[in-house]
């Protein structure tokens, strides 16, 4: 799989992003930028990094050389939040939403994530598979080498399954590492109307079982949301989740402020996602654990809401990693230039912050910061090579993609200014 040796020299700036653990607070800012930076990669593990100049004297021999001269460096991105995997569209409810109709009300008459469940449903697993492929292809072309996928759309036994299947078989067949995550409590299903305890217990006793049997997802999340799962289900199914071998995410404090993101602290989730009301009392408790608090801003853009208060989360302490959501609903993209740029001109994050938030946190976020997520000696080859000579401009060059390399487990897998020239690298 991994080939020869690998050497990227002379980058304008190499950013390792050090680390294998989530960075908290300030410590958000202390990317490792090195100038003139040199890497080296090698059975897909990278094997030195450091600046050109010190690179030992036969380092190019037997290696594909890459010079980015001009071009900044920097650990591939860790998209650590989507609904990836799933049938039909809703562009309809965009509109409704944007008309005034509240998403909370859309999914309370049947539609919203219930409309997705009946086309997920009826779609098989090839042509599941399929769209999910094109969409990892596009993820990857914007620097994306590890995504989390969540199942969800279901919200059966068969289906929940076949989400996963696609996901499992997709690793296996594609360069995207994907971390498949069981979200079976993402709402109550028509047939379950009114009694979402006895839908808890249905995930707990047969569906978790079934999903754990198959070793088919790493993270239990939830969609804790009033009128969807409440504080007490959510923590009974986490609970259980927990005991079964699952690590827990949770979709905290979206739309109301719940207590969600003081509940994924008490558990001591992987991560609580989106707060966008999340309280102060809620920012103060992930400050205090190792919870990453996963802030969506594109999810915010496309609902027309109030954005998560990242700025007060970094300032407390808390780790902060950034994500898109792509989902059908309440965010059709995957656009990490967007999320780039909403997190600085809207969350009040520094680039830097930013940087740290799409790479080492995104990497904890799905409890992978010993592997990738840094570019260090000993983990995964997994990089990105901008068209620009530093990361400023992953938000100055607003809403633009430009990433011009991706590699892979030391392995060049997109070239885009290779492309005229190379089209064999691909
Ligand atoms: O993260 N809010 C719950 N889940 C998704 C939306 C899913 C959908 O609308 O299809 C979210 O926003
Ligand atoms: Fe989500």
């Amino acid at each position: 799989m991994t080939g020869k040796k690998l050497l990227i020299k002379h980058a304008a700036e190499l950013i390792t992003c050090a680390g294998a653990a989530p960075k908290k607070g300030a410590a958000m800012a202390d990317i490792g930028i090195i100038s003139d930076g040199a890497l080296v990669a090698e059975a897909g593990k990278i094997v030195w990094v450091g600046p050109t100049d010190d690179l030992p004297p036969d380092s190019e021999e037997q290696c594909e050389v890459i010079d980015a001269t001009g071009q900044c460096v920097m650990p591939g991105f860790v998209d650590s939040h989507t609904h990836m995997v799933f049938g039909g569209y809703r562009p309809e409810e965009f509109f409704w939403r944007l008309a005034g109709t509240p998403y909370l009300e859309i999914l309370e008459r049947g539609g919203g994530i219930l409309n997705t469940v009946q086309a997920t449903r009826s779609a098989s697993l090839a042509e599941l598979k399929d769209l999910a492929a094109r969409r990892l292809e596009n993820m990857l072309a914007m620097g994306v080498t590890t995504v989390e996928g969540k199942s969800g759309y279901g919200l059966d036994l068969d289906t929940e399954l076949r989400q996963l299947a696609v996901m499992d078989e997709l690793n296996r067949e594609q360069p995207v590492e994907i971390v498949p995550t069981f979200l079976g409590a993402h709402a109550v299903p028509p047939d379950y109307k009114g009694r979402t305890d006895d839908y808890v217990d249905y995930m707990i006793k047969e569906v978790l079982p079934a999903v754990v049997r198959q070793g088919v997802a790493e993270f239990c999340d939830v969609f804790c949301e009033q009128g969807v799962f409440s504080l007490a289900q959510s923590r009974r199914l986490l609970a259980a989740a927990k005991n079964m071998g699952l690590q827990a995410k949770l979709h905290a404090d979206e739309i109301v402020s719940l207590g969600g993101a003081e509940l994924a602290a008490e558990l001591n989730a992987c991560s609580a996602d989106h707060l966008l009301q999340a309280s102060d009392a809620g920012i103060a408790a992930l400050s205090q654990v190792r919870t990453v608090a996963t802030v969506l801003p594109m999810t915010a853009f496309c609902l027309r809401e109030s954005y998560a208060r990242a700025r007060v989360m970094i300032d407390q302490g808390a780790a902060v990693a950034l994500a898109t959501d792509y989902n059908p609903g309440s965010c059709f993209s995957h656009s990490m230039p967007l999320v780039a740029a909403l997190a600085a001109i809207q969350l009040n994050m520094k680039p830097a912050e930013i940087v740290t938030a799409l790479t080492i946190n995104g990497a904890a976020a799905v409890n992978r910061a010993d592997r990738i997520g840094s570019l260090e000696i000993g983990k995964q080859a997994d990089v990105v090579i901008l068209g620009y000579p530093s990361h400023l401009y992953l938000v100055y060059h607003a809403g633009m993609n430009i990433v011009d390399k991706v590699i892979k487990h030391g392995r060049l897998i997109w070239n885009k200014s290779g492309r005229k020239q190379h089209g064999k690298e691909q």
